[in-house]
């Protein structure tokens, strides 16, 4: 918390991902976050650091699951942003449960808000990052289950509208 209180990123409220991607083998989840570029058809960007193993994985594959992160999740977007994919397989370490996409080899994680299937359409380079954007391709959602949002550090479920 103290590292992101004030800070420019932990000041926008942005959505929590787990996102996951596979090549063969090799399999990662990792927290992140998404907005969306494009309504209809939907595409979406994210941004992935180059030198984690979720980045390999994507530059690979080109395909993404975008799980959004329900509120039963918020330990495990702790846990899944605070590990490395090069380290364990955190599948494993975290009793992921795990069942394949309708469209893309990245798996859907259960217990998601929603998961929006993704293939890159196009990406560029800011600094350390890679910058993605890709087409939903397939999409589903709980309806029973509710949204989270991170700020400051900080992760909260989306509950009542006030709009
Ligand atoms: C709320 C939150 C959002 C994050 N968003 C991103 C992101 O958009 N891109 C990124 O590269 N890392 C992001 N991270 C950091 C990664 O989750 C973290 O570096 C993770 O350990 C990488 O996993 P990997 O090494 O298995 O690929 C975020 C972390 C948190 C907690």
């Amino acid at each position: 918390m103290a590292d992101y209180e004030g800070a420019v990123t932990g000041l926008i409220p942005c959505s929590v991902v787990l996102l996951t991607a596979a090549d063969g083998d090799r399999r990662d989840a990792m927290t992140a976050t998404t907005v969306f570029v494009a309504e209809e058809p939907p595409v979406l960007t994210m941004s992935v650091a180059k030198h984690i193993l979720m980045h390999d994985l994507i530059e690979t594959s080109r395909e993404f699951v975008v799980n959004l992160a329900s509120s039963e999740q918020a330990s495990l977007a702790k846990k899944l942003g605070a590990t490395h994919g090069r380290d364990v397989d955190k599948f494993a370490e975290f009793s992921l449960v795990s069942r394949p996409a309708a469209v893309v080899r990245a798996p859907i994680l259960e217990g998601s808000f929603a998961s929006l299937e993704c293939q890159v359409i196009d990406s560029f380079s800011v600094d350390s990052y890679s910058v993605y954007h890709a087409r939903v391709v397939a999409h589903e959602f709980d309806a029973s289950r509710e949204a989270l949002v991170w700020e400051q550090g900080r992760y909260y479920p989306v509950r009542e509208p006030l709009g």
